[in-house]
């Protein structure tokens, strides 16, 4: 495996990244939501990272089979209050951007007061709906990345730094379901 980015490299990302969260909302309360299971690493980091009043939330969404996007799941039934608050969701990466579009949809039926989204990830070329992130720490290559609770299969989320799989690391192992 290739390292795209080490430790020091997402740290110094999602310090910035911190920093533009904190100076946007001006010390305002917010609501964060973490789209389990890849943002589990990245909602860790930032939150600790961000001082200012907040509470935080998770849904979980699951679209991937391997390499290839599936049909999505959204499980939002211990999700937080959102009404009349001011949102920020938190994701992985953004590749085609189906994912993050319709969760944006999904939260905005339940009348938050704003709604914005931040990712660790965007995936360059990759995009197929009208709809940017507000916060992104880092562009990358149109590679099929892991790590950094990124995963294969739900492999490899646990690695410290972000890697390019190599196509002799596609190969499903006889342990993985
Ligand atoms: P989208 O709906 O195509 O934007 O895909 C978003 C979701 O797909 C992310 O939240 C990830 O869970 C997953 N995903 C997309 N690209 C990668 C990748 O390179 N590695 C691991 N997961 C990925
Ligand atoms: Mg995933």
């Amino acid at each position: 495996m290739k390292v795209l980015l080490d430790q020091q490299q997402l740290e110094a990302g999602v310090e910035r990244m911190a920093r533009d969260i904190e100076s946007l909302y001006g010390g305002k309360p917010l609501t964060i939501i973490g789209i389990m299971t890849g943002s589990v690493v990245l909602l860790a980091d930032l939150i600790r990272k961000l001082e200012m009043p907040l509470r935080v939330g998770v849904i979980q969404t699951s679209s991937y089979r391997g390499t290839s996007r599936g049909s999505l799941t959204i499980n939002s039934e211990l999700m937080l209050d959102i009404t009349d608050r001011d949102v920020l969701l938190i994701d992985d990466i953004f590749d085609t951007g189906h994912t993050l579009k319709e969760v944006i949809q999904l939260m905005n039926s339940l009348g938050p007061s704003s709604l914005r989204s931040a990712v660790l990830l965007k995936k360059s070329g990759r995009q197929e709906v009208q709809l940017i992130p507000d916060f992104v720490a880092f562009d990358i290559p149109d590679e099929f990345v892991v790590g950094y609770g990124l995963d294969f299969n739900d492999e490899y989320r646990n690695l410290p730094y972000l890697a390019c799989l190599e196509p002799s690391d596609l190969v499903t192992s006889p342990t993985t379901v």
